[in-house]
This record gives C-alpha cells, structure tokens and sequence, in this order.
C-alpha cells in the first residue's frame, strides 16, 4: 500500500509518496537523493544510518519512513552550514577521526546527540553516582563514557581512537 508523507530533512521540507513498508533511510537514500546517512548493516547494528530524528538520535533502517511522517530530520550534512562545519564535523576533520569516512555521518549525528543526552544528565551504563544527575557534566564525559555512549556506531576502519579524542574534544569546546 502506498501513502503520501512529509519530512523536514535538513531544514528543506519534502513530500513523497511511498510504500508503507519502506525504511527511513531507504526513503531518505534511494527516493529524495539524501546520501548523508549509509547504509552499512541494515540491520540496526552498525549505526551507519545514524540521523537526528526530532532531535535524538535514531538508526534510519530500522525506522518505517510512514511512522514518521511530519518529523524533523538531520543529518550530518545539514548540522554544518556549508563550509562552516558544525564543531564536532571539525573536531573529526582536526584528529583524523575518519578514515574511508563511510561511518562517519553516523557517527558524527550519535555523539551530537549523545551530546545533547548527557548535557540532559541521561547517564549511562558507566556513569558513576547515575542517581546524582548533577554528576553528568557533559564536559567532563571522560573516555570510558564516550565509548559507552559511542558502542552503537562501529568503524570497520578502526578509527575509535581518534573518534574518542575528536569527541572528547568538542564536549569540551562548548560552542554547540
Ligand atoms: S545501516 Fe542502520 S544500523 Fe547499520
Ligand atoms: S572510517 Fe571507515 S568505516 Fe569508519
């Protein structure tokens, strides 16, 4: 069955009609030409297909496109304006943080949101005192949280160590 829905992608409002079994990110990649966000695993295991989705973090390929109708999405490409890089896009680009950069989008969108989740004092799985949620200083995110925090997105590059440093560096930087 086919249904009209709208998305607000990237700040550009889009209208398309589509199956109603078609994916986020098959609606976004193959149908409005939106290529930010990859398809890795399909499989919602790899975070390749990582956007914002009304501002949290979402994995598009397990997403019905039809269930999200009237939504905000984001993409890496869209948190940057033009060659003004959003600072967490600049602190991958300043440590190296990507290698063949087909992960990348994801991961950039999951620690902007990430960001934004521990900046709200959501703690995590190693976030000591998580009862105390003036102990989430998303500031003082150390490595162990950011890895934590980061185990959704995986790099068949193996570019974690400087993705942790990239992070580690824009929580710190403020300027979001
Ligand atoms: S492509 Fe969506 S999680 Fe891997
Ligand atoms: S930089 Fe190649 S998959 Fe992560």
């Amino acid at each position: 069955m086919d249904t009209r829905i709208d998305l607000r992608v990237d700040g550009e409002q889009r209208s398309l009609t589509v199956d109603t079994r078609t994916t986020l990110l098959d609606a976004l990649r193959e149908r409005l030409g939106v290529t930010s966000p990859k398809k890795g695993c399909d499989h919602g295991q790899c975070g390749s297909c990582t956007v914002l989705l009304d501002g949290r973090r979402a994995t598009t390929c397990l997403a019905l496109a039809v269930a999200h109708t009237g939504s905000e999405i984001t993409t890496a490409a869209g948190l940057s304006d033009g060659d003004d890089l959003h600072p967490v896009a600049r602190a991958f680009l300043d440590h190296d943080g990507l290698q063949c950069g087909y992960c990348t989008p994801g991961q950039i969108c999951s620690a902007v949101g990430m960001l934004d989740e521990a900046k709200a004092g959501w703690p995590s799985l190693v976030t000591e005192h998580a009862e105390d949620s003036a102990a989430l200083d998303e500031s003082e995110l150390d490595d162990e949280e950011i890895r934590e925090r980061m185990s959704g997105n995986l790099c068949r590059c193996g570019a974690y160590t400087n993705i942790v440093t990239a992070i580690r560096e824009a929580s710190n930087g403020g300027n979001r």
